[in-house]
């Protein structure tokens, strides 16, 4: 009995050994104006490219919509929907199938390069591009009904500046839809690639509540990722 828990241990101690060996920790190494910079060349330059072709080809915007088409992260009924970080465009293009026709759309991002490729994608006149850091949004108090932040997260050095904004836009009884990635491994091979740091779920939690977002549901892509833990954090929160 004490050697498993003893195994078990030693286990843990060395897959976190590994953890730290792999992930990147720039973010915690540079002040956040460089961090920031660093950010921005990343997007806006050849790997921000690379990304918006991969997203086209791999299965995360296949396995993103099943959150939206099986109506997990019901957008019925919101009259206003902002996307954050918006990327690509990976999380807008469901916005735009899966939302009510009038509702508007407001996508947003530190990078205009990015912002240029999701106009690409998206092809639609409907969504409002902003270029703006998640940090500052530049939008009045209690506009939006909903939320979407698909891996932006694990780019702030500290994510309450930035989820502080994105309550202070919601209105009561707004929803998010939140997608970070996690303390594992795989979350570990994420911040190497992308320069970005991965959470611990119950800290994340917890921060989340202190701002007044309580958890509605954990959710899950697929039965197989739920039962591997796997895929990351994916939430909706609601704002008290
Ligand atoms: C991995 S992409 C996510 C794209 C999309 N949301 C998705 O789910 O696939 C991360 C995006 O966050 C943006 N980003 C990083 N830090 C940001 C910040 N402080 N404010 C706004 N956007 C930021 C990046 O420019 C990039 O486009």
């Amino acid at each position: 009995m004490h050697n498993t828990i003893d195994e078990r241990h030693s286990k843990r101690k060395s897959s976190a050994a590994l953890k730290r060996l792999i992930e990147n920790d720039l973010i915690r190494r540079v002040s956040g104006e460089e961090y920031r910079r660093k950010v921005q060349r990343v997007y806006g330059g050849p790997k921000g490219a690379l990304l918006s072709t991969a997203s086209l080809l791999s299965l995360h915007v296949p396995l993103g919509e099943r959150l939206f088409r099986t109506r997990k992260y019901d957008l019925r009924g919101m009259k206003s929907i902002l996307d954050v970080g918006s990327g690509a465009g990976q999380i807008a293009q469901h916005l735009l199938k899966y939302s009510d026709p009038g509702t508007e759309i407001v996508c947003t991002d530190l990078s205009r390069q990015m912002l240029h490729r999701a106009r690409l994608r998206l092809k639609s006149s409907r969504p409002e591009f902003v270029t703006a850091d998640l940090e500052r949004l530049p939008f009045a108090d209690g506009s939006f009904d909903g939320v979407t932040c698909g891996y932006v997260l694990e780019h702030l050095p500290d994510p309450r500046p930035g989820l502080s904004e994105i309550v202070r836009v919601m209105r009561k009884g707004g929803r998010m839809l939140l997608l970070t990635t996690e303390d594992n491994l795989a979350g570990a091979w994420t911040s190497r690639l992308w320069i970005c740091q991965t959470y611990n779920r119950q800290t994340l939690m917890g921060m989340l509540e202190e701002l007044g977002l309580v958890c509605r549901q954990e959710l899950w892509f697929t039965k197989m990722h739920k039962a591997m833990k796997a895929g990351g954090i994916c939430v909706e929160l609601e704002k008290l």
